[in-house]
């Protein structure tokens, strides 16, 4: 069961590195690290993850059972897994999630996965702007973030947030089918139907975002007719990154 362990710290480089550490460990299936604060918390492509502010939600999860659904999709079961929690505690905001790893409330990023595979299980790192002022974050990051702080103006319990997730995750893990995953995820995914630009590399691609597929490739039109599955980059959505 997800969270039938919990061990709580007050400032570690990245819960996912901590976690790593339990891995090897039996009945570590479930296993949860948190900490208050992290002094390196990291995102996708080692990008910086703001974690001094103990305001926020700061966690990895160990996850080592056999899934029903490919593993490709393990980002977005863990997104809509998000969205649901939201739906429950935060009904008047409408969370969306932008593929493959973001959730984003009103055009700005609230939460963020990282997702690291090992040889016998994965990690999944969760940060989550929760009871934060997004003022107090760095100047880069400030205008693209927000928290359900600034969403709503209220203050939330960390552990009902955790207990709410941790619920919803093992409900969604239940799942036999890729499809039924992905038919949530097309339901909230950011930007469908409308023109985007994803960065791979160092190549950027415009077209228009027609739909996600049961292995959680993206399906982009250029325009010149053609369709392009993309396997993982960066969207942009034309003007502003997320
Ligand atoms: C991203 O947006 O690229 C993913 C961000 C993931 C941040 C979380 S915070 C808890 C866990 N520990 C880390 O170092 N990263 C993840």
């Amino acid at each position: 069961m997800i969270g039938h362990i919990i061990i709580e710290f007050d400032k570690v480089s990245s819960t996912n590195d901590i976690a790593k550490e339990f891995i090897e460990h039996e009945d570590s299936d479930g296993l949860v690290i948190i900490a208050k604060k992290q002094t390196k918390g990291r995102g996708r492509f080692n990008r910086k993850w703001f974690s001094l502010d103990d305001k926020g939600l700061y966690f990895s999860l160990i996850l080592k059972r056999n899934f029903s659904f490919k593993k490709s999709i393990l980002p977005f079961v863990v997104g809509i897994a998000i969205v649901n929690t939201l739906h429950k505690i935060a009904p008047s905001i409408k969370p969306f999630i932008k593929w493959p790893n973001d959730i984003v409330v009103n055009g700005k990023k609230i939460c963020g996965i990282l997702i690291e595979n090992f040889k016998n299980g994965c990690i999944v790192g969760i940060g989550f702007n929760l009871n934060n002022d997004v003022q107090n974050f760095p100047e880069e990051i400030r205008f693209k973030a927000t928290s359900l702080y600034n969403e709503t103006k209220a203050l939330y319990d960390k552990k009902n947030f955790l207990d709410i997730l941790f619920f919803e995750l093992e409900n969604i893990l239940k799942l036999d089918y890729s499809e039924q995953i992905i038919s949530a995820v097309r339901s909230n995914l950011l930007f469908l139907g409308e023109n985007i630009s994803i960065q791979i590399k160092d190549e950027n691609i415009n077209g228009k975002l027609l739909d996600i597929n049961n292995d959680g490739l993206l399906l982009i039109e250029q325009s010149d007719g053609r369709i392009k599955y993309i396997a993982s980059g960066d969207i942009f959505d034309g003007n502003e990154r997320c």
